[in-house]
């Protein structure tokens, strides 16, 4: 069992848990990811590492309500269990010697931005970030991000905080000034980095994704994470979550992740005893 020592709400349908767990603490890279289940013989949740603690042997998720599962885990409070909390799973990314980083975290890809620009920060890079949310309420991580950040630009597609627009428009601006990276780290919804990793790819900068593709075991051997790079097969547990932008096919991946949408939106309705809309949608 694995206790939550602190929950926090980042924003509305979006929580903060602290977990103890210690091994999994000890091993954990940016980069990767747990597996949990609230009880046994429930649906087993990735969530990105958003932040580890060795010493204190605490790691963060941070997850957004999304369907039953979710809306689920973001009623247990400090104090409660989780049945698992398996990993870290998945390959930690390595950076060599970079000077200068743009990390880019649009909605709830902020908090898996964050170990990535924080490992570069204590490398010595010089960082710089475009954080974006639909609405300022939505924005999370702000003051962490940074904290690791030598500039940070935010923006709000409605124009409630910082620049009003998508963190695309202040990329492209970026680099029509003629701004140069040695990568460029892009978490966000599928649309949004298919859209970014279009923009740099004639710039030629090197463009990191994390791919969220559905997954079962997280362990290579059931093959629902599959997702093609580069003309090949990979599976996103084990070869990834972080890929090459320019090789993605995001279409693909957008497809597949609509595969149980009417067994999704069933178990939501359900699970709100039918008193909801998603049903007809
Ligand atoms: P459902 O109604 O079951 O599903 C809603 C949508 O979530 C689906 O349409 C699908 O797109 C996605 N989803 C559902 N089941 C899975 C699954 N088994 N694996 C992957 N996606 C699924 N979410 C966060 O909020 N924070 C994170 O840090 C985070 N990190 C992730 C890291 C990885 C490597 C992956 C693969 C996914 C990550 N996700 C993260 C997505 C998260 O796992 C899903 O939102 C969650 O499983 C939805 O469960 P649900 O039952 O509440 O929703
Ligand atoms: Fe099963 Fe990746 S989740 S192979
Ligand atoms: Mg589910």
């Amino acid at each position: 069992m694995f206790q939550i020592l602190d929950k926090q709400d980042l924003a509305p349908s979006i929580k903060q848990f602290v977990i103890d767990a210690p091994l999994v603490a000890q091993k954990a890279q940016p980069g990767q990811f747990i597996i949990l289940r609230i009880k046994e013989g429930g649906e087993r949740i990735p969530l990105t590492i958003a932040d580890y603690d060795a010493k204190q042997g605490t790691v963060t998720v941070v997850f957004q309500e999304v369907g039953k599962t979710t809306l689920e885990l973001g009623t247990l409070k400090t104090g409660d269990y989780l049945a698992d909390f398996v990993g870290p799973l998945g390959e930690g990314v390595k950076f060599k010697n970079h000077k200068k980083v743009l990390g880019i975290g649009g909605g709830l890809g902020v908090a898996p931005l964050y170990p990535k620009l924080k490992i570069l920060h204590q490398q010595g890079a010089y960082v710089e970030s475009i954080i974006g949310a639909k609405t300022a309420d939505l924005l999370i991580m702000e003051q962490q991000i940074k904290a690791v950040s030598n500039k940070t630009h935010i923006c709000t597609d409605d124009g409630t905080k910082g620049r009003h627009g998508f963190v695309t428009v202040v990329l492209k601006e970026l680099l029509e000034q003629g701004e140069k990276y040695d990568e460029i780290i892009i978490i966000g919804p599928p649309i949004l980095m298919k859209i970014a990793a279009e923009i740099t790819k004639p710039y030629g900068i090197p463009t990191m994704v994390s791919l969220n593709p559905i997954m079962v075991d997280g362990t290579g051997m059931c093959g629902g994470c599959r997702v093609t790079v580069g003309g090949e097969t990979k599976f996103a547990c084990v070869d990834g979550p972080a890929f090459d932008g320019h090789k993605v096919d995001f279409d693909e991946l957008m497809k597949r992740l609509q595969t149980y949408k009417t067994e999704e939106t069933t178990a939501l309705h359900k699970h709100k005893g039918g008193n909801c809309k998603c049903h007809q949608q």
